[in-house]
C-alpha cells in the first residue's frame, strides 16, 4: 500500500502541451504535495544561455549551470534564478526555441536531474516533465504518460499564448511543437518516452477535471486496496 501522507512520489511524463503542468499543479493542490515542473528548469537555464549569449553545449554553460541557484516558490508558480523570478521570461517564444537544444545536453541534464532528486527527497511530490518516470524517478510510487494529438495539443498553446497577448497563429504553434517533440523523442539522452509501468491518458478529448479525476482515483485506489 502506497501512502500519499508519508512519502510518495507520482511522475508524470509527456510532450509539450498534453496538460501535465496544469494537471499535476491541480493534484498537487488537491492531495497536498510539493509541484515539481522539471521543464521550467531547463527552460531557467536557457535563459541563462540566451543572456549571456551562450552556446548550449559550452563549457561555460555549464560552469553557469553548476553555480547557479534554481529555486521554486509558491509551491511552483514562481521560480527564482539566481534571486530573480524569472516565471515570466521563461515562457517566451525565445525561450521556446532554444530549450529543446539546451535540454538534450548530458552534462547539463546531469546537473538538473540531480538537483530534481534532491527536491524529490524533501516530502512527498508530483512531478511533471519528460524523463520524470524514467530517469528522475524510475522508482516513483505511480508514473503516468499524458498524450495529445498535436492540434490539439497546439490549440492549447495558442489559447495560453493568447492570454498573454502574444501575436502568433496556430499553424506556427503546431510547427514549433512538432519541432519540440521531434527533438524531444530523438535526442541520445533520456528522450521522452513512455516508461513500461507508466498508464498512459489520451487526454485530446477530456477536460482537465477529467484527467485529474482519473489520476487521483489511481493513486486513491492503490493507497486503499
Ligand atoms: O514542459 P516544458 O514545455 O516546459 O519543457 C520545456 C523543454 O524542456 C522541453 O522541450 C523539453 C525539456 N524538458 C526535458 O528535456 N526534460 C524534462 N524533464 C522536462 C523538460
Amino acid at each position: 500500500m502506497k501512502k500519499i501522507g508519508s512519502q510518495a512520489t507520482i511522475a508524470i511524463d509527456g510532450p509539450a502541451g498534453s496538460g501535465k503542468s496544469t494537471v499535476a499543479r491541480r493534484i498537487a493542490e488537491r492531495l497536498g504535495l510539493l509541484y515539481l515542473d522539471s521543464g521550467a528548469m531547463y527552460r531557467a537555464v536557457t535563459l541563462l544561455a540566451i543572456r549571456s549569449e551562450l552556446a548550449a553545449d559550452s563549457p561555460e554553460l555549464l560552469e553557469q549551470v553548476k553555480a547557479c541557484h534554481i529555486k521554486f516558490e509558491d509551491n511552483g508558480k514562481t521560480i527564482l534564478l539566481n534571486a530573480e523570478d524569472v516565471s515570466v521570461q521563461i515562457r517566451t517564444p525565445a525561450v521556446n526555441r532554444r530549450v529543446a537544444d539546451v535540454a538534450k545536453i548530458p552534462e547539463i541534464r546531469h546537473e538538473i536531474v540531480k538537483h530534481q532528486q534532491r527536491i524529490g527527497g524533501e516530502g512527498s511530490i508530483i512531478a511533471e516533465g519528460r524523463d520524470l518516470t524514467t530517469i528522475v524517478f524510475p522508482n516513483a510510487d505511480f508514473k503516468f504518460y499524458l498524450d495529445a494529438s498535436v492540434t490539439e495539443r497546439a490549440k492549447r498553446r495558442l489559447a495560453e499564448l493568447q492570454r498573454q497577448n502574444v501575436d502568433i497563429t496556430l499553424a506556427a504553434v503546431e510547427a514549433e511543437i512538432s519541432d519540440r517533440d521531434e527533438k524531444d523523442k530523438t535526442r541520445a539522452h533520456s528522450p521522452l518516452r513512455a516508461a513500461d509501468d507508466a498508464i498512459r491518458v489520451d487526454t485530446t478529448d477530456k477536460t482537465i477535471n477529467e484527467v485529474v479525476d482519473f489520476i487521483i482515483a489511481q493513486v486513491c485506489e492503490d493507497e486503499i486496496g
